[in-house]
This record gives C-alpha cells, structure tokens and sequence, in this order.
C-alpha cells in the first residue's frame, strides 16, 4: 500500500543523486569525450601505432599488463606525404609548456604533394558538419628562400586515399623569427563510408621544396556538444546529458593523484592557451594533453546545467601500478592546501581576486557556483589521512564555508579514525560482484547506527558489478576471463539498481552516486566494464546496460519519497520504492525483480488515479549486453498497462500486475 496522505511520513528525495564520475582512464578524455581529433597533436607521446587502424570484436576483457606507453616526445600517430623527411625538434619549440616541434624537411628535388598526416584516435569520423582546423608553423631561416607558403587541409580515407573535402589556405609568406597560428574550417558535404580516415596537412613542392619547416599543435575539431570552443564529443556528450545527471566529479579518480607527487594533476597548467599546457603522464599509462582542463570541466557542467564535485589534489599519489603511495610531508602541507584555495578562487573567485582576474581572462568572467569538494582519492591506500582531511578541511572551511566536503575515506579499522564532521560526506567504491550489492540492499537502513555519527552522508562516488559471483566473494582485478564482466550486463543492472533504491529509501544518507568508469574507448583501454563504450566511428557508441539502468532511475525521480506499507512477502525476489513528483501529479514505483520467475504484483493507492505508465529494463537473458552491432539487447521500453488497470481499478487506486523475471521496472501513476 503507497502512502501518501502521510506527509509527515515522506523524505526529500536527494537533489544531486545521479551523476557522473570522469576520468582520463580508457582514452575516454583524449581520444574519447574531449572532441580534438588529432592524435599527439604536440609530439607529447601517445600508444598509438602509427597507421595502426584496428576494430575490436567480441567480448574482449581489460588487459591489466598494457604495455606502458612511451611518454616522451613521439612521431606516433603520424606519416609523411610526399618527399619529405620528419623528424622531432626541440630547437624551434612552440612554448615552454610545447617544447618539441615536428621538423618537416622537403627534398630539394621535390615535386607535387608534400606534407604529413595524422591517423587521428584509431580512426577519424567524416561526416557531413563543419571541421575547425589549426596549427602553427614556423619557416626558419637560413634555408627558407623567402617564397609564399600555401597550405591544404583534407580529410582522406586512409584505405584509398579518396579526399573527402579540404580548405586551402591561400599562399602568404611566413614570418621566420616565430611561430603563426593559421587557422580555417574545412565543410564537408561527404559521409566516409568507416571512420578509418585520416587529416592532411600538405603543400606544393614548388613553394617548399629544399627547405625546413616547424609545426605545433595541429588541431582539428568536428562540431562539439553545444558549439563549445575546445568542447566535448557531440554523441557521448548527449548520451551523457540524456541520462538526465545532476552532478559531474572531476578529474579522478587515481588520475588527480598523478602516479608520483610531480605528476599530479596540477589544476593551474590545465587552464589558459592550449599552448600553454604541457600535459602531464597521466596515470593511466598515457599522456594526458589536458586540452580537457579544469575551465572545460567546468563549462561541462555548465552546458549540462549540473553541479561539479571537484576532486581536489590532497597530499597523496599512488603509483597504481606500484600499488606504492607518497604521502606530502606534514611540515609542507601549507603548500597543497594552498594549491586547492587557488584553486577555488579560480572557479569561485570574482574578476577582482587574482584567480578570479585569470578565469575572466580565459573567457569566463562569472564565477561558478560550487557545492561540493572532495578531499583527495580513495586515500585508505594511505596512513597520513587523518591529518590531512583534517588540516584540508579546515583550511578550505576557513574561507569556503558553505561547501559540502567529502572524505574519501572512513573509519576503516581502529587505528584509523578520520573525523568526518556532520554535514560532511564520504565517498565510498565498490567494484563488486552481484551479490555484494543485492545483500546490502539495507546497508543504508542502518546507517546510523552503523556509524554512530548523525550525519556523515555518502557520495557513491565508484561502483559497477565488476565479476560474477565466485565463492570467495574478492574482486579480483586480474581478471580471469570466466568471471569478469566485460560488458556491463543485465545482471549489472540489476544488481546495481538494487543497491540503488536501498540509497533512494535513505536520502538522508546516499547524496550523491555514479557509476565507474563512465567511458571506454573499445581501442585502447585500461578498465572494464564501462558505462558506455566508443570508438572513433559514433554509430557505434554503446549504451550500456548499466547505462539503462542509471537513465532509468535518474529519468524517474521524484522528489518525496513515499512509505510502502503492509506489505506481504519479504524484499526478494521483487525490491521496490516508491516516490512522488513534486506537484503531486504522479507517483512513482520502482520495482525490480531479481529472481527467474514471474511476481504477482499487487498494488493500492489511497487515491484515484487516472492512467498508469510504464518502463521496464529487461532482456532476453540475464547475461545479455549492448554491442556496437547489437545496441537494443538490454535498453528500456514502454510497456503497456493498459489491461491491468480497470476503470474501478483506477477510482480505487488498485493496480494488479505480474512482475516479470530479471526485470527494472518505474510504474508511473497520474494521480
Ligand atoms: O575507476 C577506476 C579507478 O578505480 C579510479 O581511478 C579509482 O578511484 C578506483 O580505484
């Protein structure tokens, strides 16, 4: 029986529930959501096999032993055209944060085409849209002969070499002492038939022939999610936003930690110019160009009109590969709590403070607004915790007072106690099999009085099913190919959308939750399962189980939840909750059936209603998954109610109905 006369008897559901987590893990940053599609466009280092163009197949599982990348400065991702030689130089450097140039001597005997090309992120779509295009080029004396320099710019299929549209830019001489950004937009009419294509840069052997020239930065972007300058993928933005998140947390993940204290992510070199940020080695075993810095972040959440929660640097590295941390020295820590006030004048600060003086100068005078900080990641992997929640908090308090603050850790043994205030939340992980999270269904029932602490609320900040059920019930990361899920599977869904609604009847408690990692580039990849997988083509951009599940319930709120009362049976095989939206004009009742049989469901409203709705999330098996050749295995469909609920069923508020297996379902009632 759903209340909902009882007011006094209902909670508010929590505002910020579904989000999103990101971070550069899979190439899900470069050569994933951040839209440039130049691969190693600085010479920076990058995985990628030159004219290497593979497709993945089948259920591939994560490979824990890919080969470390060469972080250094690398030709990869690039060929020649024509008689010219490339090189790497680091004489003529583009900026202190780009210090190595492509060098591209042409033969003195040259003639036609002559130039270079990049293989983009294991392909490049071409597709009818609008492309901006840009680079900087340096002719250097002595050998430059002072002629008129004239550039193309193409999209080429990689097999045949077919140009499908290109932009001249017309012969003008180039200054010699320095570098000249040229820019242009190539419009282009053509659908390449697979996305194993390539972007050229090239000349006319007559103008260049014998002589040296310098280029940085080589740039191209398709049109981006909501027209962003140096924006986002359009798919996997939209998919993104479609899912209806409310918060985004950024930038990791083990990716703020940096693999050692110098390769943090240093928030200040991801802002400004691009050529101006040097990247970093991201902790994901590849270069990060931070093209994707802490403005874009914050323009993201703005285009998805959803708040950020802000991972900010702690004290604390892991080599995650080392499974070694580096904790900051106590005597220094100043210095980091430092870097995270800066850090907040800049997305905080008015144009009058100095952070506040360089957000406007980078083109966004109006401060953000931020609710929410993390303080660190998932530091239970170090001892110093402690003292340095402690001493962040704080100091980050003293001038943000008004932030909720999340800890990444909890009082895990103990000679371990952190001092969570009230108010403040706690982020917790599970990577974890089906079981995990069905049987704690009611870990947030009792979260009270599991803590001892009134009000400690909970970021969800990671999980997924990561592995069937074994015996022992460890994750194990190794991944032994008969029980990693790969693929996010109904079962995932199910399993996570159980764990989901034991947060939705706590709202006091469970804040916030996202589900881990959120992106997986299908051709280079560190972890799985995803939420949603890509490659370079968006046709084939798959929508996860998972993903169903997370849209589902972010699609279908509420804003009050609801008391279920005199129910006969016990939670399992069918958990539920129920809510209602916030003009009371419809009540919400999430069902989920876990078991191989179909539930008689019998519901009663204290009120008429006027038409139910549903939507349901099931599939033909319980380990079926999305692919890119079959997308609709597991996505959710209307469903028809219309013979379950009579005209008396209706003015009595009843509704009967038969609960199918292995089944998410939201029942929709207009009241
Ligand atoms: O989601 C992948 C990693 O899992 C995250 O970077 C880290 O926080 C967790 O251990």
């Amino acid at each position: 029986h759903i209340d909902t006369k009882d007011t006094s008897a209902r909670n508010d559901t929590a505002p910020y529930l579904y989000g999103l987590m990101f971070e550069d893990i899979n190439h899900s940053g470069d050569g994933g959501i951040y839209a440039e599609l130049i691969a190693n466009r600085a010479f920076q280092g990058s995985g990628i096999v030159p004219g290497q163009w593979s497709g993945l197949t089948g259920n591939v599982i994560v490979n824990s032993e890919n080969p470390i990348d060469p972080y250094g400065p690398v030709l990869t991702g690039w060929g020649a055209i024509g008689n010219v030689r490339l090189s790497l130089d680091r004489l003529h450097p583009l900026s202190d944060a780009l210090p190595v140039a492509l060098q591209v001597d042409v033969a003195a005997n040259a003639t036609g085409e002559v130039g270079f090309l990049n293989y983009g992120w294991w392909g490049m779509d071409v597709s009818p849209q609008t492309y901006s295009a840009s680079f900087h080029v340096l002719a250097n004396a002595p050998r430059y002969n002072d002629t008129n320099v004239g550039f193309t710019v193409s999209l080429r299929s990689n097999l045949t070499g077919e140009v499908w549209s290109k932009a001249d830019i017309p012969p003008a001489k180039l200054p010699t002492f320095d570098y000249v950004q040229l820019n242009t937009t190539i419009e282009n009419t053509a659908t390449a038939p697979n996305s194993n294509n390539t972007f050229a840069l090239t000349m006319d052997a007559s103008q260049v022939a014998g002589q040296t020239l310098y280029f940085d930065l080589i740039s191209l972007f398709p049109e981006t999610f909501k027209g962003r300058k140096n924006g986002l993928r359009k798919d996997i933005a939209q998919a993104f936003y479609d899912m209806k998140p409310r918060f985004l947390r950024f930038p990791g993940g083990n990716n703020l930690e940096g693999v050692s204290t110098q390769t943090r992510w240093k928030w200040w070199k991801t802002i400004g110019p691009l050529k101006d940020r040097p990247g970093r080695p991201g902790n994901w075993n590849y270069y990060n160009t931070d093209g994707l810095g802490l403005l874009e972040y914050l323009e993201w959440c703005e285009d998805m009109e959803i708040v950020p929660v802000i991972g900010v640097y702690a004290g604390f590295s892991l080599d995650i590969w080392g499974q070694d941390g580096t904790d900051w020295p106590e005597d220094k820590f100043d210095e980091v709590i430092q870097e995270a006030l800066d850090e907040l004048e800049y997305c905080m600060g008015d144009t009058s403070t100095k952070w506040g003086a360089v957000r406007a100068k980078h083109g966004h005078p109006e401060p953000f607004d931020i609710k929410f900080i993390e303080i660190g990641n998932e530091d239970w992997f170090s001892k110093t915790y402690p003292w340095r929640f402690s001493r962040m908090l704080a100091g980050l308090k003293k001038v943000y007072p008004d932030i909720t603050y999340i800890s990444t850790a909890y009082n895990e043994n103990d000679d371990y106690v952190i001092d969570i205030p009230e108010g403040a939340y706690w982020d917790t992980h599970h990577y974890a099999e089906p079981s995990f999270f069905i049987e704690d269904f009611d870990f947030y029932d009792n979260w009270q009085a599991t803590t001892n602490n009134t009000d400690v609320g909970v970021l969800l900040g990671e999980f997924s099913v990561y592995q069937i059920d074994t015996p022992s019930g460890e994750v194990n990361y190794t991944n032994p190919p008969d029980v990693h899920i790969a693929y996010p599977q109904l079962l995932s869904a199910i399993a996570e959308g159980v764990y989901a609604l034991g947060g939705e009847r706590n709202p006091d408690v469970v804040r916030l939750s996202s589900y881990a990692p959120s992106l997986q580039n299908r051709n280079w990849y560190n972890w799985t399962p995803d939420m949603i997988s890509f490659t370079a083509n968006p046709k084939e951009t798959v929508l996860s189980a998972s993903y169903w599940q997370q849209w589902l319930f972010a699609h279908f709120r509420g804003t009050q939840t609801l008391p279920v009362r005199n129910v006969k049976g016990a939670f399992n095989p069918l958990f539920w909750a129920s809510s209602i939206e916030e003009k009371e004009g419809v009540v919400l009742l999430k069902v989920i059936n876990i078991g191989n049989q179909t539930v008689p469901l019998s519901t009663s409203l204290d009120r008429a209603y006027s038409s139910v709705n549903g939507t349901i999330l099931t599939a033909k098996s319980l380990d079926a998954f999305n692919t890119a050749e079959n997308q609709n295995a597991v996505v959710p469909r209307a469903l028809n109610l219309s013979a379950s609920a009579s005209a008396l069923h209706k003015r009595e508020g009843a509704f009967n109905w038969q609960v199918p297996p292995f089944s998410l379902t939201v029942l929709q009632f207009d009241v």
